[in-house]
């Protein structure tokens, strides 16, 4: 891995991103939209940015060409099939081989195997419909988005967050294939971690092709999990 793209690069995950995969001595280039170029003012002379829409399949094209691995933030803003549009123009133009790492919530799942909390199907009932209604946010188009990338034998890992929380790192988080997984319980990961997650994916040959939930390794579930396993 020796230079990645970031697609989505000014939100705060992007940001993050950005951190990490300097901290591992990668070229970082990245995509944002024109407007919010200034967030990443303090990254600068160390990142290559291509102002654009992150579904602009000509900015796309320019900004993965060359790159070794895609960290995309999946985002379902406005109802013009952001999310999907993203996804599939990563999916179309990457290089053959590159390592595509796509973020989204637990709410996605692969596999319709997942146990929500209620918690979470009442909040993704309410805020997708009143979003939907407010013509704000599609969730049905992130839904959509990763139904493509599930499909695609492209050398994919979707890494699903659970709630996030700001504050410094605490290490790698756990993950399991299934919301439900007693592991998870806790559902809270540092939005630093979540980022330490999707780059650390890019080089992980066991995440091809998986779609991590993940959740903070000093979560109280995760410590638990632990702790059991060095009874055993
Ligand atoms: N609780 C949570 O927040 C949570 C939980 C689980 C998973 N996730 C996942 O985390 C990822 C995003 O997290 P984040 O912390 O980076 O969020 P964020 O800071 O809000 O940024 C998300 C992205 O959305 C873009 N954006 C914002 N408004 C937009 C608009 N009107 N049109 C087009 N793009 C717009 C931002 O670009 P600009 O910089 O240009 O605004 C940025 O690239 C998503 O994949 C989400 O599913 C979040």
């Amino acid at each position: 891995m020796k230079r990645v793209c970031i697609i989505g690069i000014s939100g705060k995950l992007g940001q993050h991103m950005t951190e990490h995969a300097l901290a591992r001595g990668y070229e970082v280039v990245g995509v944002c939209r024109p407007e919010s170029v200034a967030k990443l003012d303090r990254f600068a002379g160390r990142i290559t940015l291509f102002p654009g829409r992150t579904d602009d399949r000509a900015v796309i094209a320019q900004a993965v060409k060359g790159c070794d691995g895609v960290l995309t933030v999946l985002v379902p803003w406005g109802m013009q099939h952001y999310a999907s549009g993203t996804a599939q123009a990563v999916l179309d133009l990457a290089e053959p081989g590159a390592r595509l790492v796509f973020s989204c919530g637990w709410h996605i799942s692969r596999d319709g195997k997942d146990r929500y909390p209620l918690k979470l199907r009442a909040f993704v009932a309410v805020f997708g419909a009143v979003a939907r209604w407010l013509r704000l946010v599609d969730l049905n188009d992130q839904v959509e988005a990763t139904r493509r990338i599930f499909a695609s034998d492209r050398d994919w890992t979707v890494v699903r967050g659970s709630d996030l929380e700001e504050g410094p790192s605490e290490g790698l988080p756990v993950w399991a294939r299934h919301v439900g997984d007693p592991v998870l319980a806790s559902n809270l990961t540092r939005r630093t971690d979540f980022a330490l997650f999707m780059v650390h994916a890019l080089t992980d040959d066991s995440l091809i092709r998986e779609a991590p939930a993940i959740c903070g390794c000093n979560a109280p579930s995760a410590l638990a999990h632990a702790e059991a396993s060095t009874t055993l």
